[in-house]
């Protein structure tokens, strides 16, 4: 049997309606933070739903080079959790392969350790910016070098060097609204001395406090300014060992249910699915353009909201993206960015100039994509508008992923309302979402 992993490309075709009921992997986001959170415990922790992606396999091979015992069976894992103070110097480079959620929450668990940490990634990673983490990490006491771009003055790129020890507490605001940045000083912050206060310009996804807290970490909210705190003294440095629990990826089901809302007849549920309101907003965009969607909450993993969601199809509308709604569905927009380019009217992204150095500049990549299938779009420095084509189907052609799976995945999904095939190169989609084209093809989707 070959994989999708494998499969170097997909062939999408014109798609009738997509009926039934799925499941999607374990939340990408809250998988990263179940193995390094689990490493973390005191004693063994059993954790199941795990996201089998790439990226979640690039942090279970970097707590492995701490020499932290993780057994995965699918999205099953025992990790024997040892505490910060049992991690050990890797004798090897942490590679975080395509992940900057690995890479940027690893820098700030390793600032803390008394010895030398490299971490290292593939081509696009080291492509991404790093200051925004090593210059607190710096202030808190830990030693940070990387590779500079003089094309990029002032940042530092991977390969990264991270020299830890003792650490002081921060106080410390947030230049960009980031859980990457927030998880990193979170886990420096832990292992500091005294107290940490973390302020952010606009709340990014809760995914690390939620977890800790259920854990045991000394960490809290100050109601009045928002602040996150962290006040390790007097704590005994250990998190509780125990069972974890990840829900489904929002972000993998979203490219399904947009399928759904897009293709006339169809009618599909995703069952078990995260439902962070930090995180949920292309949800909330969805129902402003007039997408026909059931939300039910059917219960709680860890402080997180899971439930199901059913998609009928519907006609979409345009509608404005911007602000804090942006920022909850900020790895969303390449799916929506189809949502738009088959509704009537325009789609205005806006804030989100974070895309520009994500795993692709999504903003270049979009609005590539949806040109090359006749959508007219415009391209602005934190977004871009995309006017719908209102019932007109899209060109076909072959997608260019850019090493970035939620790109392809896009192209996947608009591939299946257009006029002739779309060529994937597919091999991207393993990063998050390994099972993509099987749970499509499984709702009726022509896509080999
Ligand atoms: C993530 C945070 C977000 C998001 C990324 C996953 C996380 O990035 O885009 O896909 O798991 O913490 P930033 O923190 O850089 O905004």
């Amino acid at each position: 049997m070959t994989t999708e992993a494998e499969t170097p490309t997909l062939q999408v075709r014109r798609s009738g309606a997509l009926r039934g009921s799925c499941q999607v992997p374990g939340d990408k986001s809250i998988s990263h933070r179940a193995l390094l959170f689990g490493a973390l415990c005191d004693g063994p922790v059993q954790a199941s739903g795990l996201g089998q992606g790439g990226d979640n396999l690039s942090t279970a091979a970097a707590l492995r080079a701490l020499g932290v015992d993780i057994r995965l069976d699918g999205g099953e894992a025992l990790i024997a959790g040892v505490g910060f103070a049992g991690l050990a110097a890797p004798s090897r480079t942490l590679d975080c392969g395509n992940s900057g959620t690995s890479i940027r929450l690893l820098m700030g668990l390793v600032a803390g350790r008394p010895f030398e940490t490299e971490l290292a990634g593939d081509a696009s990673l080291t492509r991404r910016p790093m200051r925004r983490v090593a210059d607190p990490l710096r202030k808190m006491g830990a030693i940070v070098d990387g590779r500079s771009e003089p094309a990029r003055p002032g940042d530092i790129f991977p390969p990264l060097r991270v020299r830890g020890g003792s650490l002081a507490g921060i106080r410390y605001d947030l230049p960009v609204a980031s859980a990457q940045l927030k998880s990193a000083l979170v886990l420096a912050g832990l292992q500091a001395r005294g107290r940490s206060e973390l302020r952010e310009p606009a709340r990014s996804r809760d995914h690390t406090e939620r977890m800790l807290r259920f854990l045991g970490a000394p960490i809290a909210t100050d109601d009045a300014t928002g602040a996150l705190i962290v006040d390790p003294d007097g704590w005994n440095g250990r998190l509780k060992a125990g069972r974890i629990v990840v829900p489904g990826d929002l972000s993998s089901a979203t490219f399904l249910l947009i399928a759904a809302a897009t293709l006339a007849g169809s009618d599909v549920t995703v069952e078990n699915v995260g439902l962070n309101p930090t995180r949920s907003g292309a949800l909330d965009v969805l129902l402003a353009m007039g997408a026909d969607l059931e939300i039910t909450q059917t219960g709680d993993a860890m402080g997180e909201p899971v439930g199901r969601i059913r998609a009928r199809a519907s006609r979409l509308r345009g509608t404005e993206v911007r602000g804090e709604l942006a920022l909850r569905a900020i790895d969303e927009v390449p799916a929506l960015a189809v949502a738009a380019a088959l509704a009537e009217g325009d789609t205005v992204f806006g804030d989100l100039a974070e895309l520009r150095v994500k795993e692709s500049d999504r903003i270049v990549a979009v609005a590539r994509e949806l040109r090359r299938a006749g959508v007219t779009v415009e391209e602005r420095p934190d977004g871009f508008v995309v006017s719908g084509l209102a019932g007109r189907a899209p060109a076909g052609g072959t997608v260019r992923p850019d090493h970035d799976h939620r790109i392809a995945m896009a192209g996947a999904i608009l591939g299946l309302a257009s006029e002739d095939e779309t060529i994937i190169p597919a091999a991207d989609i393993a990063t998050s979402f390994p099972s993509f084209a099987t749970t499509l093809a499984a709702l009726g989707a022509p896509i080999t």
